[in-house]
């Protein structure tokens, strides 16, 4: 396949990309799917690679009958075909050595320069500010990737915000090494998207 081709496929993913809030609640994707989903949103780049991302997949009815009230009832939560909460980790410097030992292992990195990044990584997370931005920015990456892997599946989503983050953490016992970024539900569209426009791109950037 000519690189033409490639670049033109993922540039139609993104144009044709709506939030679908109307799904076939008949359609279901099988656990292999969502995997095979979160292991294409789990190349999504992040900070040092420390992959600051934790996926809560509302897969069963009844996960997703639970989750409906805490998302304030948005129906689409349960039509869709699986929710995936996406947290950020607070915590993610604790990655460091899972993503760096086999680097060193197989001689793409030398054990210094892993307990040199390590020390960065660490100071960094001194700062719970910084822990909470990184965890935020870094997640919300991942969960872009998610929509736009979908889409090139076939499949539509739609990003929530809305849902009561504090209920979502106990009900689900979530712990506090992750802050819930946003819900985002997947699935096969019975309606399409409310039309959106986009502000004019000139009026959005500043060229210096
Ligand atoms: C972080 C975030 C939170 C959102 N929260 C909701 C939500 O709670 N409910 C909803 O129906 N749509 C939600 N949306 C979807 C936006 O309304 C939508 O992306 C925007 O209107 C542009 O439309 P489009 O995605 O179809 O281009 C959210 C989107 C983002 C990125």
């Amino acid at each position: 396949m000519s690189t033409n081709v490639m670049e033109k496929d993922a540039l139609q993913v993104m144009e044709e990309r709506t939030s679908v809030r109307h799904y076939d609640s008949t359609a279901k994707m099988t656990k292999e799917e969502v995997e095979e989903l979160l292991t294409i949103t789990s190349k999504a780049p992040s900070a040092w690679n420390l992959q600051h991302w934790h996926f809560v997949v509302f897969h069963t009815d009844e996960a997703k009958k639970k989750l409906l009230p805490i998302a304030y009832n948005q129906n689409q939560i349960v039509e869709s075909s699986v929710v995936i909460g996406i947290l950020g980790d607070l915590k993610a410097n604790e990655n460091a050595e899972t993503v760096y030992s086999p680097l060193v292992e197989h001689g793409y990195m030398t054990e210094e320069i892993k307990e040199t990044l390590a020390s960065q990584i660490n100071g960094a997370y001194q700062n719970d500010q910084y822990a909470r931005d990184a965890a935020f920015s870094n997640a919300s990456l991942a969960a872009m990737q998610l929509m736009l892997a979908a889409k090139a599946k076939g499949y539509d989503t739609c990003a929530i915000g809305g849902f009561n983050s504090q209920q979502l953490v106990e009900q689900f016992d979530i712990s506090n090494r992750y802050v819930p970024v946003m819900l985002i539900t997947v699935g096969k569209a019975a309606k399409e998207a409310h039309k959106s426009s986009r502000i004019p791109v000139q009026e959005m950037s500043t060229w210096l």
